[in-house]
């Protein structure tokens, strides 16, 4: 029996005796049997190839489970066209992405090849739910269960059930990571020192780790009203270990503006500007977005994330959006030939606010 047969099966009148309710099949779109219909043997290859899209998916949540254990998460493969990439990082994105994508193309194959294509088209009725209708959507949900081939069609059903049982198991072995840190350091040791110290030689962000000689920044480089993007020089030793030097870069970023002296109203230590030049975090305190937008006029600077805003001429304290931290700011210097330089570390742990945070 063809598929266009089974739509004899379907109600012409509602059982209720509404003449607008319940579904027809759609007489003026020819029928084309699939394959799947007419011969037994095309939907047996069908059904395998289904159940093989989710056994594959098995094999690709067991195999994230091995990278993520065994992959050192420093390890930096070279990927043509991408370039140098985590390893870690790769294999996770492969294996769970390969996953959810076999699960849904398994999905759709079953729908396409196996389950009725009837056309039907339900007509619209009001919203209450007569007796009747209640009893028709039981037998309608009886029958869709039936001719889905859920029950008649045990392999798929059975994979179906193993590929959504372990689906779940990539986010929790993730959510490992939500409470341990690398080398079992904790957020408040990881974030509360930087590259910068007493000395550091402040220099921009750009090209730096190109391998340009950048010597630094002298003072009268930045006019009033300037904002420049920098980092210490000592990020350029880490030039070719990309795990380190990222993570450097994200925790000592920092951007220099220039202001009026005169307009600085409060510092968050006693001389910690140089000459109205003065240095802050570059990571937002709400949940670390990099933040250069910077308006000269009031000294605020803006996150593009969330809109948080900070007074840099008064401490970077937050006067607008969900920030609950001032911008940490960087003591600065100018050295002995002539450039500007940290005076320090900063003095509290720099990025988004966490529990241990005192
Ligand atoms: S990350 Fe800056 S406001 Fe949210």
């Amino acid at each position: 029996m063809s598929k266009r047969d089974d739509a004899s099966i379907l109600p012409a009148n509602p059982p209720h005796g509404e003449p607008k309710l319940g579904y027809l099949p759609v007489a003026d779109i020819p029928h084309k049997p699939r394959v799947t219909d007419t011969d037994p043997k095309a939907a047996r290859r069908a059904e395998r190839q289904v159940a093989g899209m989710f056994i594959l998916s098995m094999l690709l949540v067991v195999l994230f489970v091995v990278a993520f254990v065994t992959i050192d998460v420093t390890t930096v493969i070279y990927v043509p066209v991408l370039g140098e990439v985590g390893a870690s990082n790769l294999a996770l994105g492969l294996t769970f992405g390969g996953a959810v994508f076999l699960i849904g193309a398994g999905a759709i194959q079953w729908a396409k090849k196996l389950m009725p294509d009837v056309e039907v088209v339900q007509e619209r009725h009001n919203m209450t739910s007569p007796k009747d209708d209640t009893e028709e959507a039981a037998a309608t949900y009886e029958r869709g269960k039936e001719e889905s081939g859920f029950a008649r069609y045990p392999i798929i059903r059975r994979t179906l059930i193993g590929a959504l049982a372990l689906f779940p198991i990539p986010l929790i072995v993730m959510l490992r990571d939500l409470w341990q840190t690398p080398a079992g350091a904790n957020p408040v040791e990881i974030l509360s020192s930087t590259s910068w110290r007493d000395g550091e030689r402040i220099v921009p962000d750009i090209g730096h780790n190109t391998g340009e000689n950048v010597p630094g920044i002298r003072p009268e480089e930045i006019p009033v009203g300037g904002l420049v993007s920098a980092l210490p020089m000592s990020i350029k030793d880490l030039k070719d270990d990309v795990v380190a030097n990222m993570r450097d870069r994200g925790k000592s970023a920092i951007i220099l503006v220039r202001m009026d002296p005169e307009e600085i109203r409060s510092q968050q230590g006693e001389g910690w500007d140089y000459q109205g030049i003065l240095a802050y975090s570059k990571i937002c305190t709400h949940v670390g977005c990099p933040i250069a937008l910077y308006e000269h006029r009031t000294h605020h600077l803006l996150c593009p994330c969330h809109q948080s805003t900070f007074d840099l001429a008064d401490s970077g304290d937050v006067i607008f959006g969900p920030a609950a931290r001032r911008m940490p700011q960087l003591p600065i210097r100018v050295d002995g030939e002539g450039y500007l330089v940290a005076a320090s570390d900063f003095e509290e742990p720099v990025g988004p606010s966490f529990w241990e945070r005192g």
